[in-house]
């Protein structure tokens, strides 16, 4: 054997016992190194003649052409190896069951309101909108109000600091204006203007924190004003909201005298179930009233010509009352295990 095969073999030995790709570039340097053996089998080649040297020239550049392909096999061959070693390690049993994908759900409060706006669509009320950052204009004056007016004082507010006279809002008889305002507005110099019925849900603010009440709120205000609109009617919107609502008509409502400034004359409307786990306590729902002749006018509606009654429900209380909730924090706490009990 000559030399040369005599390298190839070694070579090919070498290689075929490097077990990873750091043995196999160790095994490479004996041979194709600064050092390695053909290597300076090629820097010999100066000491022959120019006959010789091309002669062993051409022999010693085949071995090493051999030798460089007996590597690039090795590494290919290792590279397959460690390549089927990794997918049988991260092998998927395609036949495991899936995680599914987790249903998302409404938040109870949400569902609430959604049901809200089913029931007074259906008697003809749309939906508004009104912003929760509001001036006090509409938040108070608006709402014969008027500064030092004491009925501010119970509706202890966030002010923010860098606008003029702006808090978030306290109730949603702000959007009650602003309704009013958009509707004069649409039906201007018309010799009848059409009934104007609006519920408006949103979020609402106040100092205040315990099991109860939260600084922030879901209030839904109604409003309807029109020709000859009445105390009765309202009463009968509302006592028919509720059977509907809570599925049953085995309700007693009352309305209890009250004060608001923007509602004359006002009342608080309680109601208890007549069976179930709170037969026989009365709850307070909502308040209301005939809006009063200044806040149609603020509203630019002619009060000589129309009336209209308003009110304000809490949604977080109905949310509680519907589905037997007793903290109201826990429907703003994002606790997974007590929302997706309202999932469907
Ligand atoms: N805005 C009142 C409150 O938040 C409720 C209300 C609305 C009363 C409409 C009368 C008419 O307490």
């Amino acid at each position: 054997m000559s030399q040369l095969d005599e390298i190839l073999l070694q070579a090919q030995t070498a290689f075929a016992q490097a077990t990873d790709s750091n043995a196999l570039e160790q095994a490479k340097a004996l041979f194709l190194g600064k050092s390695g053996q053909i290597t300076e089998l090629l820097k010999g080649l100066g000491k022959l003649d120019a006959e010789a040297r091309r002669a062993a020239g051409a022999e010693i550049n085949a071995c090493k052409t051999a030798v460089e392909a007996a590597l690039e096999a090795r590494r290919d061959a290792l590279r397959t190896a460690a390549l089927e070693q990794q997918l049988a390690a991260e092998a998927l049993d395609v036949t495991l069951p899936g995680r599914g994908a987790g249903h998302g759900g409404l938040h109870p409060v949400t569902r609430t309101q959604e049901r809200y706006e089913t029931l007074f669509h259906s008697i003809g009320f749309e939906v508004a909108d009104g912003p929760e950052i509001e001036t006090d204009w509409y938040n108070f004056t608006a709402l014969n109000t008027p500064e030092n007016h004491p009925a501010r004082s119970m509706h202890d507010t966030f002010y923010l600091q860098n606008g003029e006279n702006v808090l978030l809002r306290t109730h949603t008889s702000p959007v009650q204006i602003r309704a009013m305002q958009a509707h004069a507005k649409l039906h201007a110099g018309k010799d009848v203007m059409p009934d104007l019925r609006i519920i408006a849900p949103g979020r609402v603010y106040r100092v205040d924190s315990d099991a109860t009440h939260s600084p922030m709120f879901h209030q839904v205000e109604g409003l309807w004003v029109g020709k000859d609109i009445s105390f009765a009617g309202m009463k009968g919107v509302i006592i028919d909201f509720l059977q509907r609502f809570f599925e049953t008509e085995e309700l007693q409502v009352r309305l209890r005298p009250s004060f608001f400034p923007f509602t004359e004359p006002s009342a608080e409307i309680d109601f208890a179930f007549m069976t179930g786990p709170n037969k026989g306590r009365w709850l307070e729902i909502s308040g209301c009233g005939m809006v009063h002749p200044n806040v149609l006018r603020f509203g630019g509606i002619d009060p000589e010509k129309y009336t209209g009654f308003a009110f304000g429900m809490g949604l977080d209380r109905l949310t509680m009352l519907r589905y037997g909730v007793n903290d109201l924090r826990q429907f703003f706490e994002n606790d997974l295990r007590f929302l997706s009990q309202f999932s469907e």
